[in-house]
């Protein structure tokens, strides 16, 4: 899997999510209450408003543009449709974050499934 550098954890002090742009699609960075980070996309599966800018509420999300809502830990879409939102694979190197320039694939990490 590829990997991009996107941010540093210094990033994160004052705010616990940011969205980049990935192959134009928006992927989110979350850290956790405990200092860990996760990566997810934030691209809603309607018409692909960067969720980040939703209301969130715990993991709750609310899309700004139609009200399609999301768990942002899971992916799973509570409500608008089945699709899901998928994680990408997330490292850190010293104060670097990486994350994987594409979503990981369903059945597991490591592989490369290639599709979105
Ligand atoms: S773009 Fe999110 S509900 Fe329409």
């Amino acid at each position: 899997m590829q990997y991009v550098k996107v941010a540093k954890v210094g990033d994160f002090e004052q705010t616990h999510v940011r969205s980049y742009r990935l192959l134009a699609r928006p992927v989110g960075v979350f850290k956790e209450p405990d200092g860990s980070f996760y990566a997810m996309e934030v691209g809603c599966k309607h018409e692909n408003a960067d969720l980040t800018q939703g209301r969130i509420e715990g993991n709750m999300v609310t899309c700004p543009w139609h009200g399609w809502q999301y768990d942002l830990k899971s992916g799973e879409c509570l409500r608008g449709t089945t699709a899901r939102l998928r994680r990408h694979g997330l490292k850190i190197e010293g104060e670097d974050i990486f994350v994987t320039l594409r979503p990981l694939p369903e059945n597991g990490p490591e592989s490369d499934g290639g599709a979105w």
